[in-house]
Parts: C-alpha cells; sequence; structure tokens
C-alpha cells in the first residue's frame, strides 16, 4: 500500500526517512522550518554526509516522489501519515532532553489536520513523551481523536542510515489503536520480511533508549578492562579478541579506544538517567553515570598519552591530529571525542593541526581556533606527535615511513587501537595506545 506521507524535519533522521520511504513507493513531502536548507534539498543538495543518501534523494526528486517544503498547512493537506523527525538534543540546563523542537511542530501540524490521519513519532524522547504528545494533538487539531499518534523508534547509525533504514533489524511500533497498527504494518510492508514487534507507548520510547543504553555500556566496559589492563600491563586488544569468541559477549561495540561521542550515545544515556530520576527509578540507572564518566575519562588518558610522549608538556610544541568526526564515514561533530581532545591540547599550549576526509568544514565552523590542514601528510607536517582520533581507512592505511619522514618527532597515539604497533615501532615510532603495554 503506497501511502500520502509527511517528514516533519529534515535533519539526519528526517532527510533519510523521507528519501527511502519514497524508495519505497511511497508519495513523500518533507518539512523543514529552515527555508534555505528546504532549497538546498529541492535542487538535489544534500547537507549531510551519508553514503548512499545523495543518490537517493536526487532519485526521489526526479521521479516526482520526493519533495520539501516549509509550509505546515501544505504538510497537513498532502499527509495520511506524518512522521515526526525532530532532534531532541540534550538541555543547556542539565542532563535533560529538550523536546521543544517536537512540541513546536505538533503545535504547528495539529491545527491543520481536519481528517483521520496518523501521527508518528520517530524522535529518541523521554518515556511518556508520546502519551502526553498525543493529549497536546487531539486537543489541537479539528479531526479530534481521528488524527491519532504511534510511536516508531529509529535505530539508524550514521553512515549505514539508508541500509538500517531499508533494511531494519526490527521494526517497533508503539500503538493504542488497531487503526495505526494496521496502518503501520501497511506502510512497511514493502519492506519486505522484517520482525515487527508492537507495543504501547512507553515500552516503544524505551526500546530506543535502552538499545543506546546497553551499546553505550560494552564501550565503557571495554574501556574500563583498558584503564585495568593500562595498571596491569596487559592488553586490552588481546583481551577483548578473547572475550569476543564468547558468542555470548560477542565482537561489536567491543573495540577499545577514545570512545563513544556523537549526537546520540552520550545524550540519550543522560536524558535516560534523567527521565528514570523524574519517575523515581533513578537508582535503576546509577550505573550510567559511570558509563558516562568511564568514557569522558578516555578522552583524558588520550591527551595524558600525547604529552608522555612530548616529555611532559604541550607548550609550543606541534601537534597532529587525524580525524575530526565523531566516528568515520560521517560528516558529524557533536560531541566529537577527537575534537574535544584537540581542543583539550590546544588549551594546554600545543599548536594543533586537524585533518578529517569529510568533517573538516563543520570542524573549521565550529572551533575557529584550532589549526587545521587539507591532508594526513600536512597535519603531520613538522608535527612533534601524531595522534588517531577518528578511524577513516585513509588513516588505518598511513605508511609509518612516509609520513615518519614529514614529522619533526616519531610519536604517535593510536587513540582507535586500529594500526599495527609492531609496524610503527619497526618503522622507528614510539608508538602508544589506550590499553595496550
Ligand atoms: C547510535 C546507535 O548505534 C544507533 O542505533 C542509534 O540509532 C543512534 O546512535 P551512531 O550515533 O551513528 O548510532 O554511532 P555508533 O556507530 O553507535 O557509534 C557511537 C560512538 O561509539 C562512536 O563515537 C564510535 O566511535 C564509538 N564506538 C563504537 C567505540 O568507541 N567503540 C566501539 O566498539 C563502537
Amino acid at each position: 500500500m503506497r501511502y500520502r506521507t509527511t517528514v516533519i524535519g529534515s535533519g539526519y533522521l528526517g532527510i533519510t526517512h523521507a528519501a527511502c520511504m519514497a524508495e519505497l513507493g511511497h508519495d513523500v513531502l518533507a518539512l523543514d522550518v529552515d527555508a534555505d536548507k528546504v532549497r538546498r534539498l529541492n535542487d538535489g543538495e544534500l547537507p549531510i554526509h551519508e553514503e548512499g543518501l545523495g543518490e537517493l534523494l536526487r532519485r526521489g526528486l526526479a521521479a516526482g516522489k520526493l519533495r520539501f517544503t516549509t509550509s505546515y498547512r501544505e504538510a497537513a493537506d498532502f499527509g495520511d501519515v506524518h512522521f515526526l523527525c525532530l532532534g531532541t538534543p540534550q538541555r543547556a540546563d542539565g542532563y535533560a532532553a529538550d523536546v521543544s523542537q517536537l512540541d513546536a511542530a505538533v503545535d504547528a501540524l495539529a491545527p491543520h489536520l481536519t481528517r483521520t490521519c496518523l501521527v508518528v513519532g520517530k524522535s529518541t524522547v523521554p518515556v511518556g513523551t508520546a502519551e502526553r504528545l498525543a493529549g497536546r494533538l487531539q486537543g489541537l487539531a479539528p479531526a479530534g481523536d481521528r488524527a491519532d499518534l504511534a510511536w516508531n523508534p529509529e535505530f539508524l547509525r550514521e553512515g549505514f542510515a539508508v541500509a538500517d533504514t531499508l533494511t531494519p533489524d526490527r521494526v517497533v511500533l508503539g500503538v493504542r489503536t488497531p487503526y495505526a497498527e494496521r496502518v503501520l504494518r501497511a506502510f512497511y510492508g514493502p519492506l519486505g520480511e522484517v520482525p515487527v514487534v508492537v507495543t504501547d507507548f512507553a515500552t516503544a520510547e524505551l526500546v530506543k533508549v535502552a538499545a543506546n543504553a546497553f551499546l553505550a555500556t560494552k564501550i565503557s566496559y571495554i574501556n574500563a578492562m583498558a584503564e585495568v589492563c593500562e595498571a596491569a600491563g596487559a592488553d586490552v586488544v588481546r583481551l577483548a579478541e578473547a572475550l569476543a569468541h564468547d558468542d555470548r559477549i560477542g565482537g561489536r561495540f567491543l573495540s577499545a579506544g577514545l570512545g563513544f561521542g556523537g549526537g546520540c550515545l552520550p545524550k540519550d544515556i543522560r536524558a535516560f538517567m534523567a527521565r528514570a530520576g523524574e519517575l523515581g527509578a533513578g537508582e535503576a540507572l546509577s550505573f550510567l553515570r559511570e558509563i558516562d564518566a568511564i568514557n569522558l575519562r578516555r578522552r583524558d588518558r588520550v591527551v595524558e598519552l600525547a604529552r608522555d610522549l612530548l616529555g611532559g608538556s604541550f607548550d609550543g610544541r606541534a601537534v597532529a591530529v587525524l580525524g575530526a568526526a565523531f566516528k568515520p564515514d560521517s560528516d558529524d561533530i557533536r560531541d566529537s571525542p577527537a575534537l574535544h581532545v584537540a581542543r583539550e591540547i590546544q588549551q594546554r599550549g600545543g599548536l594543533v593541526s586537524v585533518y578529517d576526509p569529510v568533517a573538516l568544514d563543520n570542524a573549521r565552523k565550529a572551533y575557529p581556533e584550532l589549526g587545521f590542514a587539507t591532508s594526513a601528510t600536512e597535519a603531520a607536517r613538522g608535527a612533534r606527535v601524531v595522534l588517531l582520533l577518528t578511524e577513516w581507512q585513509e588513516f588505518v592505511r598511513l605508511d609509518p615511513a612516509e609520513l615518519g619522514a614529514v614529522v619533526a618527532g616519531r610519536g604517535i597515539v593510536d587513540g582507535r587501537n586500529v594500526l599495527d604497533p609492531a609496524a610503527w615501532r619497526r618503522a622507528g615510532w614510539q608508538y602508544r595506545a589506550p590499553g595496550r603495554p
């Protein structure tokens, strides 16, 4: 079944969802309040770096299956299913999530909803938000309770957003009417065989944060082991390799290093703690405070490893930072561990030169005080120490002899444990990595 669909909010999630749903055959109108962004998207210009998404965007536009607008009235007239894909960043005044964009979207859309329709939340939200928004929606919509709400969390990873959306490992439908379930099952029918889990609102909201909290915990777990390895002279990379053979544990999200960043994991675990506290269940998640702390300590540790290679001080020393994105294959620098480390070194007197294959523009805009280079070699030229902080393939493949020829001091900090220590040491480098002897 093909639906006339709108996607409210054209950020990472919204653009991906809109283009992928057009690809599945639905007629999609996506909305954003930023008129300039809407114009660029209608011209086929993708504002983010995401594998395969630009192609999908342009294909949808060319086929007339996808269009962008700034008008809520047009969206309400157009759609029978409306997806809410707004951002829910961390609030400036604490750990909780800021859901004001979602509230504003419902307030703007609802007054134009005059016929039976389904509004579907996809954003990551504090549990209880769907219930609250359903009341708000039905109170404001002329259609009243013929404007139904559902919650359908998104699990996409940056860098794999298209694949994760078109071949998801599960679809979670938080619904409270048979109508909502029927529409969403038909809507996602073109995905083919996918496990569908139907829940109430609260469970659907929790699935998303529970999944991200688990992933964050797994990463901080292996990074806690890295701390112990450092104290004991053991090697966390071999430790993780051995753990991974136990398929109850598994090897994914078990890479020790600089830890997690990005627009999701850090703020999601904080919002989860804040919400659990409000619900009187704060104790259940107190361990997440430690998960966050372990993660942030890794950034300090990487700074320390670089300082040690410099004999104890960054003062006036040239430092190359390879990587600015929070992870490879993305230009996203939100809460990027790499840039956190770069800024810390700069604040301690180091002369930092950052290079990243795609996130350089974003990094330069956000932190003009840092130095930037146009290639890994340029960043490393004259550097006393080199830090690999985002594991782009082009960094993993760097030739230690070639890089050794341009630096002023052969010291490397492998912040992501992706280089071959033996090869770098053979080429005359002092090699340091978190969790390794
Ligand atoms: C995450 C979730 O994976 C996704 O399901 C959710 O919908 C949104 O949040 P994303 O933010 O794209 O996706 O990044 P992810 O691939 O999960 O990586 C998060 C961070 O963890 C990155 O900074 C990455 O470098 C780090 N990481 C990941 C590790 O430090 N070690 C690992 O073993 C894995």
